[in-house]
């Protein structure tokens, strides 16, 4: 297996995907089992992942972003949405399954619910959902992290009209709203993006120390 550095020098953000090379059932399992463990603030993951496979649906998703083609021809096509919502419910429906994980009854975890309510009350609509967003990132990251060790491409795309993704989608009515897109499969041989050399920042010019 790569180590995390190999890894990171391996990927690059792919873009023409070999339109014959399938994720396996396991390996699409085990990424999606690696975003579900991604850290999520207070743990309330506010996130959905959406895994599109559907031919049709995909072609209408690439009208809606720009015309990329990664989003017809990588193997699976994974929308990060999150919740519209964020209330006092989806506190109540983590604080059960904090209960039920670690045989703790809801009663013992009331000052941790109240915290949480209490700090999702300060914000507006607007505001949570900006904050959910940044949890998606999180397991967008762990997703390019875990497909690399895998060696497993992924494209990641921010490069779409939201509003037309949730339309066609259709997770308005699920509450949803898209925010981030990663096309995930394998490279082809043919993508000349493999041969670019990566452009990073030198690490002193990025790495602040305060001694
Ligand atoms: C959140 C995010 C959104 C991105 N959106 C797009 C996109 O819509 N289309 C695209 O071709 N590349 C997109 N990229 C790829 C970046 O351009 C790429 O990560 C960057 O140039 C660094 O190159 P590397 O990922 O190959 O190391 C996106 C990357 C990230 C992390």
């Amino acid at each position: 297996m790569k180590t995390i550095l190999e890894a990171m020098k391996w990927r690059y953000s792919t873009n023409k995907f070999d339109t014959n090379k399938k994720l396996s059932t396991e390996q699409l399992t085990e990424l999606l089992e690696a975003m579900t463990l991604a850290p999520s603030s207070y743990g309330l993951q506010p996130w959905k992942f959406i895994v599109v496979t559907n031919p049709e649906v995909r072609a209408k998703l690439q009208a809606a972003g720009y015309g990329q083609e990664k989003i017809t021809e990588a193997s699976h096509l994974i929308v990060f949405a999150v919740e519209k919502n964020i209330d006092d419910k989806l506190v109540d429906t983590y604080i059960q399954s904090v209960s039920d994980t670690r045989s703790v009854p809801v009663e013992n975890l009331k000052g941790y619910e109240d915290m949480i309510k209490g700090a999702i009350a300060r914000q507006t609509n607007e505001q949570r959902i900006e904050w959910a967003t940044r949890q998606a990132y999180i397991a967008l990251g762990v997703l390019v992290v875990s497909a690399a060790q895998m060696e497993i491409d992924v494209g990641p795309m921010e490069g779409f009209d939201p509003k037309k993704f949730d339309e066609i989608l259709g997770l308005e009515k699920l509450g949803l709203e898209s925010k981030v897109v990663a096309a995930v499969g394998f490279r082809s041989p043919d993508d000349p993006s493999i041969q670019y050399r990566k452009v990073r920042f030198p690490k002193e010019q990025v790495v602040v120390e305060i001694k």
